[in-house]
């Protein structure tokens, strides 16, 4: 038994290493849907129907806590699985509360009335399947008033980066930067609302200027994990972990993996 960690593709792995340097006993089976990816172009039924497959492989692996390590999934399948039933003893966890929570100064499940904040202009960088679904904004709303919101669906980049095309990634994200700015020129907070844009961090936050907080998710869902774990002791898995399922070509997803997380990560084919 171990915990699952589902994305669309490689933007997990960012997830799945900050929680490798909270929790580095916890056993992790990852499970990317490359040959499927990218999940932002696709309409939510699509995202439902494959999140809900790649999530059972995942219970299939013995994982009973599966974190759904990807916002695409997160925002339009979630709810939709968890209010069709999960099996006995199973659970999946979104990434959205924990950075939502972080940008609205809240403790972990402080269900408290919406109030003011410090931050007033938040950019939100996300697929454009995350940025119309709108659920970014609901789930702000549910914790803070006053906060204006501009989201940029970014187009392209996930398929950029799954590409491992980097030249192309980089140009893509300087364009979204500036065609948020142009709508919202001064933002104080910025909100990667994907889990593969950490991986362009540095260039989001050379663009948008120092001045800019960025907020990216993966360390704001490890120390969510580790403080669910010690609530929920019995979800912790022991025994077989540090597995890569791909759908995709194992060896060329190896290859980006390792290229982009800068350690070597051997997929094997789901
Ligand atoms: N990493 C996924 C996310 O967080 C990417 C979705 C996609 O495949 O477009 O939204």
């Amino acid at each position: 038994m171990a915990v699952g960690i589902f994305d669309s593709g490689l933007g997990g792995l960012t997830v799945h290493e900050a929680i490798t340097r909270a929790l580095p006993d916890l056993p992790l089976v990852y499970f990317g849907d490359s040959a499927n990816a990218p999940y932002g172009v696709r309409d939510p039924d699509d995202i439902y129907a494959l999140t809900c497959k790649g999530v059972a492989r995942l219970w299939q692996e013995g994982c009973d806590l599966v974190i759904l390590a990807c916002n695409t999934a997160s925002a339009a399948a979630l709810r939709r699985m968890q209010e069709a039933g999960l099996p006995e003893g199973k659970r999946v966890l979104g990434v959205f509360v924990p950075l939502i929570e972080a940008v609205t100064e809240r403790q972990w499940g402080d269900n408290s009335p919406p109030r003011e904040v410090a931050v007033k202009h938040v950019a939100l960088f996300a697929t454009p399947a995350t940025v119309s679904s709108r659920a970014f904004q609901r789930e702000l709303a549910f914790r803070a008033v006053g906060v204006d919101v501009e989201a940029q669906p970014c187009g392209g980049l996930v398929d950029a980066i799954e590409q491992g095309d980097l030249i192309l990634a980089e140009a893509l994200v300087r364009s979204h930067v500036e065609a948020l700015q142009r709508r919202m020129p001064r933002p104080e907070a910025a909100v990667l609302g994907c889990t593969h844009y950490p991986l362009l961090e540095e260039i989001f936050q050379d663009e948008l200027g120092p001045h800019v907080r960025v907020f990216s998710q993966a360390s704001l869902v490890a120390v969510s994990l580790t403080d669910y774990l010690e609530r929920h002791p019995g979800m912790r898995g022991s025994g077989a972990g540090d597995i890569y399922l791909t759908t995709g070509d194992a060896a060329r997803v190896s290859r980006q993996a390792t290229r982009f997380m800068r350690r070597k990560i051997a997929f094997v084919a789901a």
